[in-house]
């Protein structure tokens, strides 16, 4: 299986080094033929220009920003190859054409040596049809071997798991660390980052449901009452503590389940 690339970003960079070993590369192509030639000098492969490269064959990973994906699909020259993106949102009818795939890596790349070293955890989001499933499926067990395949109407829904999961949690951590910061503590990023790092790692080792602790898992609703109160003074609302409050909740619920389940 030959590989080609469009996009010279981090994510492309962490597929380079994954899979250079493994496959034969074929064109990486860039808006700009420098960084192409900078990319192929690293890692193997032939240079080329988006505006201007040759007919590309096999698989041809096309990474960039998702709103570019539709217009760089329409441009590019394949003959007879598997087209793959790696949004998470867009389904892969985006590409307007058979053999097709998304392929999406459930994991920021902002930081490509963080990526590279925890590339076997990596759980990769499938979509397509058949021959680009195929492609995928092969690409996901060469990194880490953790996939799961999504229909084609359920990606928006698969996507918000993941920005709900990735995302909110930064919105929580800043009301903490404005509350931290409003009362002097220093370095608030740092105690922030341990607390959410206990809780991260309870997830995976026990569950959702079970790594809850805290007032409302002990049912301390004085407490939950009284810290309402000082949560709307700081922030001059309550809306968002009483809906997350309604979802601890219903955490609280799953938990006791759990537990019934495990008695049984
Ligand atoms: N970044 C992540 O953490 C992450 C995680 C999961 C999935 N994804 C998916 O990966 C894809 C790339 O996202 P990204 O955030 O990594 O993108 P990005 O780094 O902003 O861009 C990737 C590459 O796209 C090329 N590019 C930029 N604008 C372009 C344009 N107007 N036309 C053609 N090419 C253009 C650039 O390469 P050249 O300058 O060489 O042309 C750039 O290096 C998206 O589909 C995204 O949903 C990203």
């Amino acid at each position: 299986m030959v590989l080609n690339f469009v996009g010279t970003g981090n994510l492309t960079r962490f597929f380079l080094e994954c899979l250079k070993d493994r496959y034969e590369l074929g064109y990486i192509l860039s808006r700009n033929i420098e960084r192409s030639i900078n990319i192929t000098e690293i890692y193997g492969g032939k240079p080329a220009t988006l505006e201007n490269h040759p007919l590309l064959c096999g698989v041809v990973f096309i990474i960039v920003p998702d709103r570019y994906i539709e217009s760089v699909a329409k441009i590019l020259k394949v003959k007879d190859g598997v087209l793959v993106h790696c949004s998470g949102f867009l389904a892969s009818d985006v590409l307007r054409r058979e053999k097709r795939a998304s392929l999406h890596p459930n994991f920021s790349f902002s930081n490509l040596e963080k990526a590279l070293k925890m590339k076997d955890q990596i759980v990769f989001g499938i979509e397509g049809d058949e021959e680009g499933i195929h492609v995928a499926v092969e690409i996901a067990k060469a990194i880490s071997g953790k996939y799961i395949v999504i229909p084609p109407e359920k990606k928006k829904a698969y996507h918000l798991a993941a920005v709900v999961a990735s995302n909110f949690p930064v919105a929580l951590a800043y009301l903490s660390k404005r509350i931290y910061s409003s009362m002097g503590v220093e370095d608030p990023d740092h105690l922030i980052s341990t607390l959410m790092q206990g809780v991260v790692e309870s997830i995976g080792e026990m569950s959702v449901e079970r790594a809850l602790t805290g007032p409302v898992r002990r049912g301390d609703w004085e407490v939950v009452r009284v810290e309402r109160e000082v949560f709307k003074k700081i922030f001059g609302s309550a809306l968002i503590y009483d809906e997350i409050v309604e979802v601890l909740k219903e955490v609280t619920k799953g938990e006791r389940a759990k537990d019934k389940e495990d008695e049984r």
